[in-house]
């Protein structure tokens, strides 16, 4: 069985886009594939969190998780600072990347031509943890959204140059792009992407929102003077947006959709938005309620976390042995 590794960063709560481009996905593919999914708290370190809120987050994440259909039992799915080899390659990789690298990361260039002051160096080098918490489990396969592409061939690169150094080290991982939905853009400005860390939260669907609260988001998400509900996400972003949301959630095709809407007015499809949207809410939160009213979270964590580190030390292991950081040459 192939293998197939994936983590989200916990800094905010999830949003529907965390669940089109990325949940949904993983509960998909442990039919499939040997899954290894973590929650990545280390990386939400990269920019200030506060502790209380940082804490919730990962609960919750933790528990929408198995919400979505997570099997505990089918695959590994742990907290990443629960298993301490990870920041351990991490700093070894990072001495295997150029800062030449680093600075071509579009999220690094980004913050810095907004002139941004408080960039932390555990923002910069965050590439160099992921490419360790992808590396340490030899995945074949790495789904990510369109985002975080970059960041997976960095770590092909990394691993690319490490086994040339050191001899076979690494399966080179191959990053998996969902083709509907890798990426749902924000309500209030669809040029930009859906985000948890977004301060517009009118823009942004989360996963825990009241189902009316999400309805009225959708009802009033930016559209275009065109009218025609149809496919263009250059000219008609929103629209395309909300297209791209109802063709995930419904699995109806986006021609057929537009099929389907053909001379209907704005309001009618939004409201066949939401009604997909609420379906979808409802559902998982009520799952998320009965999760965590059996206190179970803890003991998830710990079982996937024992597996989990079998696999990465193993790995540590032998990188040290490699490089000559033990003395059993
Ligand atoms: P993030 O929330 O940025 O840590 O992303 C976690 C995962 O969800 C990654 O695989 C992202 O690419 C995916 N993701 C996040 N936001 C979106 C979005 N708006 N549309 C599609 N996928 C997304
Ligand atoms: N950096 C990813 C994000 O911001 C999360 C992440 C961390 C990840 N490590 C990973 C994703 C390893 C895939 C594989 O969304």
């Amino acid at each position: 069985m192939k293998r197939m590794l994936s983590g989200i960063k916990p800094s905010g709560q999830l949003t529907l886009g965390n669940y089109i481009g990325a949940l949904r996905e993983f509960v998909k593919y442990q039919e499939d594939y040997e899954m290894i999914v973590f929650i990545a708290n280390l990386h939400t370190l990269t920019v200030y969190q506060d502790p209380k809120e940082l804490s919730k987050n990962l609960k919750d994440t933790i528990a929408l998780y198995l919400a979505c259909g997570l099997d505990p039992k089918r695959s590994t799915i742990f907290m990443q600072s629960d298993v301490m080899a990870h920041a351990q390659l991490g700093f070894i990789l990072s001495c295997n990347t150029y800062m030449g690298e680093l600075n071509r990361m579009t999220q690094y260039k980004d913050k810095l031509s907004k002139g941004e002051e408080s960039m932390t160096s555990g923002f910069y080098v965050y590439p160099t943890l992921m490419a360790a918490d992808i590396l340490i489990y030899d995945p074949d396969f790495v789904p990510v959204g369109e985002d975080q592409k970059q960041h997976v061939e960095l770590t092909r690169d990394v691993a690319i140059r490490f086994n040339n150094r050191y001899g076979e080290s690494f399966k080179i991982p191959t990053p998996l792009i969902p083709k509907v939905g890798s990426r749902i853009m924000s309500l209030s400005d669809p040029t930009k992407k859906m985000s948890k860390s977004d301060e517009a939260d009118k823009g942004c669907i989360y996963l825990l929102d009241k189902p009316e609260v999400a309805r009225k988001k959708i009802m009033s998400a930016v559209t275009d003077l065109v009218g025609v509900v149809q496919f263009d996400p250059i000219n008609q972003a929103g629209i395309s947006n909300l297209l791209t949301i109802h063709s995930a959630l419904s699995k109806v095709s986006i021609p057929d959709l537009v099929k389907q809407f053909e001379g209907q007015g704005y309001g009618n499809f939004k409201k066949a938005v939401a009604d997909e949207v609420v379906k979808l809410l409802s559902d998982l939160q009520s799952k998320y309620e009965v999760i965590l009213s059996q206190h179970i979270l803890e003991e998830v964590l710990e079982s996937g976390a024992k597996k989990a580190r079998i696999m990465a030390d193993a790995k540590l292991k032998l990188v040290e042995q490699k490089i000559g950081l033990t003395i059993d040459q």
